[in-house]
């Protein structure tokens, strides 16, 4: 049976260990120049419905990485883009690729598209969730840290996709897990409860300082996701003293690391000197995409990494 990645949930605290094992396995390989051609002559279609970097670029590159190849596919391009049913072309992207990643603006499209698609589907960001971001994060900490148990992450500013996903990965990890939003803007209570119900340790509250009193890692993201912008001026407004600065940071624990998935909007959500500065991790994480992906999508079309003599 394939199995999709749409949430963070859809694989288990053992799965996660062992895909951040493999991703650290693939990116020594990388970067000793040793080959791993390990999905040779196998295909990935990519559909994204909104703008992307990271996801895009580190899709593309480890499917080359692994002797495959990554295609992407703009709706507006497709018969998609014309009226044509998801269903329809999640049935027919299946008879051609060996798995699909689709980031779209709305949640319900990605589960309606994996529910007819035979291979594995891949959550490249919904207005929900950002699965790949997190295992990339996870692997990114677990550089740092080696074991997650009882760090604690302070999510500082939108309760957004990005946060939906890090309180379902709490009770994984065994962090624990502190937002600090205007309660306008706190992550969805649908979320918080399926975070609980799984033993996830989270706390909300309206202070970033108090949030990030005995943190381990800040961790901050845009104001206007993708989706938000007519929402603009609110969210500027509501969200102006959650600005992760060096006076923030300076409440923090001195070792604390920051954290970010990109893109920023340098000045508002995270200043220059925090972002550019010594305890910032930002392009640790943006990297580890790439290794933490490859590790995921060697799961998912091969089931693992393949055994070595
Ligand atoms: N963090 C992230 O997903 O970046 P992109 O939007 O550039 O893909
Ligand atoms: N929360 C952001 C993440 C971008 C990678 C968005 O959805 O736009």
């Amino acid at each position: 049976m394939k199995k999709d990645f749409l949430s963070i949930t859809d694989i288990d605290g053992y799965e996660l260990e062992s895909i951040v094992a493999d991703a650290m396995y693939l990116k020594r390989l990388k970067s000793t120049g040793t080959p791993h051609e390990f999905l040779r002559g196998k295909s990935l279609g990519m559909i994204f419905e909104k703008a992307s970097t990271r996801t895009r670029v580190s899709f593309e590159v480890g499917m080359t990485d692994f002797g495959g190849h990554a295609l992407f596919l703009n709706p507006a391009d497709l018969q998609l883009g014309r009226g044509e049913a998801i269903k329809d072309t999640a049935r027919t992207l299946a008879r051609y690729t060996d798995a699909v990643m689709i980031r779209a603006y709305s949640h319900a499209t990605v589960e309606e598209f994996a529910r007819y698609s035979t291979v594995p589907v891949v959550n490249g960001l919904s207005d929900r969730l950002h699965p790949c971001q997190v295992l990339s994060d996870i692997m990114t900490l677990n550089e740092r840290f080696g074991d997650l148990q009882d760090l604690k992450l302070a999510w500082v500013g939108d309760g957004n996709n990005v946060c939906n996903t890090w309180l379902l990965s709490a009770a994984m990890t065994g962090m624990e897990i502190v937002v600090a939003s205007p309660p306008r803007y706190r992550p969805r209570d649908a979320v918080v409860d399926q975070a609980r119900a799984a033993g996830g340790r989270i706390t909300i509250v309206a202070d970033p300082a108090e949030a990030v009193r005995d943190a381990d890692v800040l961790y901050t993201d845009i104001w206007v996701s993708m989706g938000d912008e007519k929402e603009r001026a609110e969210r500027m407004q509501a969200l102006r003293d959650y600005t992760v600065d060096s006076r923030l940071l300076a409440r923090a624990p001195p070792d604390a690391l920051v954290m970010h998935c990109l893109p920023a909007h340098r000045g508002e959500e995270i200043t220059d000197e925090v972002i550019d500065g010594p305890q910032s991790i930002v392009w640790d994480q943006a990297e580890n995409r790439l290794h933490a992906q490859k590790a995921l999508l060697l799961r998912l079309i091969a089931g693992g990494m393949p055994a070595t003599e």
